[in-house]
């Protein structure tokens, strides 16, 4: 399989990091001993084209990444098919408001959605005057959403359900704190029987009067009578170009210009059991009619209100190449074999026609019914997840491959296995490469694609990771080391064409998984070290790789250097990138060669700066910027510079090659500060 565990050889690296769990206190002078030479050819010519593709994003629905995060749906288990298709089920988390003598809550198979049966019953027993009077407020049913709505004052909130009743109806919908006050926004609906006494769709726009970032939606009534709910949903108006993203969640995806987008996981993919696998025609159609499904992989329902059409949305609003990963017929305990897998064949024949058909094909129809009639971009798809090692990978593999080929003969198949340590014995376009490693062992594996075969599929790094200790919930040594990774697959990148870590969310309630680039609450939001770290290669996809030496007295300094093109100012930028592993400072002298030496200039300078006062610092919600790019001013720019790279850092530098035709054709250079675009003179110190 894909999957790899970075060989633990390297003791001194090990004993390196045992020492580096002790609190640091970073000595600020250099070591004499760690000095550097990066010489960096910038001549014309010279570089190679790093692929376009090389870094994007993982999105897999784990760790409430979709529901409860990006799908900035509000209602957990809208259906109340949670609890699974025998009923009485369980609803949580909605529930009760009153008691057991005035209210009944059951589940039934009322519904009129085909593929999810089941509705709510509430046997109202109590009534507005009589024996038995109901509480003031009334009775009814909650949903706190996921751990707690977040409701914004002023904001518009669209409260869709379903209902059905008995009687007339006299019901009161609201927006209100956790313990059912204060009300944020609500309205009452007063209906006749005939107007209830079948299936019918409600709306409501909520304008919110105040915030509470723990709000709960609430249906509530004062009068007697059997009501029914079913497919309750309620949603801010305010998301991504209202395609249903939460814009936060959206807007640190977009910053760090991911190119392609892989997804939907991952385990989630396969699931525990086939049964409870991601089946992409659940998850198209109208939101009401999709039965949502049980993550077993990350044990939590999903209501699938971020399926496959929004995926391939969310990649097109971010200007990245989807990457859609199906069932190849594996979960993690049960497979298809090969000679019944033409379903699942043709079922992702089916998604690729949903993807790119025509809007007058059978499924393209559907996209262009959900209000898409240009095909997506769908250019990539992947045949499981981690599933190489299983009995019957290659012969369903190839089922699928064939048929993909035939019908698209442009499509990139990604295949689970590792083809890095040997030839693979099926045809691919790209191979799936996982690590999930210590610190010590990511640093390592920035090696890794040095020796590989240059011929033959090319690497997809769909999921690297440093977990466990070295990692928390996202910890600069777990940065370091994968930047160190990074500068690795960029230097290989014309066998590596593309990478994503993993995973992407995490929501704070739900730390199934760590660690994570992105940790939201309702309201919350933050980058990890991680995230930060991956914001100073945005520019490396589709730039042109430096070719660069290094001479170096610590084993623990990782360079590269880059040409990109800034395509707002349309100016080129030589960026040079170093990890310092090690807990010396490292003098470092660059020298940038293959201009015209003669005509350069520098003017301002800068250097951008990861680093943090202990090696596992960590972001949060109070520090979410603690460990952060800083810009620090740089004095000794020029075609030679001497630089100092603080212990445990990631630093990058910006040198702008600028042409001034004007002034005897004279070449001006000066290295980029992206804040103020103005350096300062003065000694490069920290
Ligand atoms: O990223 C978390 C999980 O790790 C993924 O679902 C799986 O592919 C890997 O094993």
């Amino acid at each position: 399989m894909g999957s790899h565990k970075a060989s633990s050889s390297k003791v001194f690296i090990d004993v390196f990091i045992s020492i580096c769990f002790v609190w640091q206190s970073f000595a600020l002078e250099v070591d004499k001993n760690q000095t550097a030479q990066l010489f960096v050819n910038a001549s014309e010519g010279a570089g190679r084209p790093i692929p376009e593709t090389l870094f994007g994003i993982f999105f897999e629905e784990i760790n409430h990444a979709g529901a409860g995060g990006l799908w900035a749906e509000l209602v957990s288990n809208r259906g109340f098919e949670a609890g699974g298709q025998n009923t009485p089920s369980n609803i949580a988390p909605w529930s009760i408001i009153g008691n057991e003598s005035s209210l009944i809550l059951s589940t039934d198979r009322s519904s009129c959605f085909e593929r999810n049966t089941v509705a709510l019953r509430m046997d109202v027993l109590c009534d507005n005057q009589g024996a038995k009077v109901c509480p003031a407020g009334g009775v009814g049913i909650y949903n706190p959403g996921f751990w707690g709505m977040n409701i914004e004052k002023g904001k518009t909130y669209k409260v869709m359900f379903y209902v059905r009743s008995s009687t007339s109806m006299n019901l009161s919908l609201a927006l209100a704190g956790s313990n059912g006050t204060p009300l944020l926004a609500s309205a009452n609906i007063r209906a006749s029987a005939s107007d209830v006494s079948s299936w019918t769709k409600m709306e409501f726009l909520l304008e919110a009067r105040g915030t509470n970032h723990n709000s709960r939606l609430q249906l509530t009534t004062t009068q007697k009578g059997v009501i029914w709910f079913d497919q309750v949903s309620a949603m801010p108006l305010d998301t991504h170009m209202e395609h249903g993203f939460r814009n936060d969640l959206f807007q640190m995806l977009a910053e760090i210009k991911p190119r392609f987008l892989r997804f939907p996981g991952g385990s989630f993919v396969e699931g525990e059991w086939l049964t409870n696998a991601f089946r992409w025609k659940e998850t198209v159609g109208p939101w009401e009619e999709r039965p949502g499904h049980f993550n077993d992989a990350w044990k939590y329902w999903t209501d699938d209100g971020l399926g496959y059409f929004e995926f391939l949305q969310l990649a097109e609003d971010l200007g990245a190449l989807p990457v859609w990963v199906f069932n190849g017929g594996f979960s993690h305990n049960d497979q298809v074999e090969t000679l019944s897998v033409p379903p699942f064949v043709k079922e992702t024949l089916d998604g690729i026609e949903f993807a790119r058909g025509d809007p007058d094909s059978t499924w393209g129809s559907v996209r262009a019914a959900m209000g898409h009639p240009e095909p997506f971009d769908l250019r990539y798809v992947a045949v499981g997840n981690q599933d190489c090692w299983k009995k019957n990978y290659q012969g369903n593999y190839l089922k699928f491959y064939d048929s993909i080929k035939d019908a698209y003969p442009d499509m990139q198949i990604i295949s689970n296995c590792d083809g890095s340590s040997g030839q693979l014995d099926h045809p691919a376009d790209l191979y799936d490469f996982h690590v999930y490693t210590s610190a010590s062992n990511m640093f390592s594996t920035a090696h890794k694609f040095d020796q590989v075969s240059r011929n033959g599929p090319k690497v997809f790094v769909s999921e690297y990771c440093v977990t466990g200790k070295d990692a928390g919930k996202g910890s600069l040594l777990a940065a370091l080391a994968e930047a160190a990774f990074l500068l690795g697959l960029e230097k290989n990148s014309d066998v590596v064409s593309m990478a994503s870590s993993a995973p992407l969310f995490m929501n704070a309630n739900d730390g199934s998984f760590t660690s994570d680039t992105i940790v939201f609450s309702s309201s919350q939001l933050y980058g990890t070290p991680r995230y930060w770290m991956q914001s100073l290669f945005t520019e490396s996809s589709g730039a042109t790789l430096l070719d660069t030496t290094l001479k170096s007295t610590s084993t623990l300094l990782v360079t590269s250097a880059i040409l990109w093109k800034d395509s707002t100012n349309e100016k080129n930028y030589i960026r040079i990138k170093a990890v310092n592993f090690g807990n010396s400072s490292i003098g470092l002298k660059i020298s940038v060669g293959g201009f015209d030496t003669d005509t350069i200039q520098l003017s301002s300078s800068s250097k951008t700066v990861l680093t943090s006062g202990n090696l596992m610092d960590e972001n949060s919600f109070q520090q979410p910027k603690k460990v952060s790019p800083k810009q620090i001013p740089l004095e000794s720019a020029g075609k030679d510079m001497e630089i100092i790279l603080a212990p445990y850092s990631f630093t990058s530098f910006d040198l702008l090659e600028q042409h001034i035709g004007s002034q005897d054709g004279e070449k001006l250079i000066h290295l980029r500060d992206p804040s103020t675009e103005k350096g300062s003179e003065g000694k490069d110190e920290r």
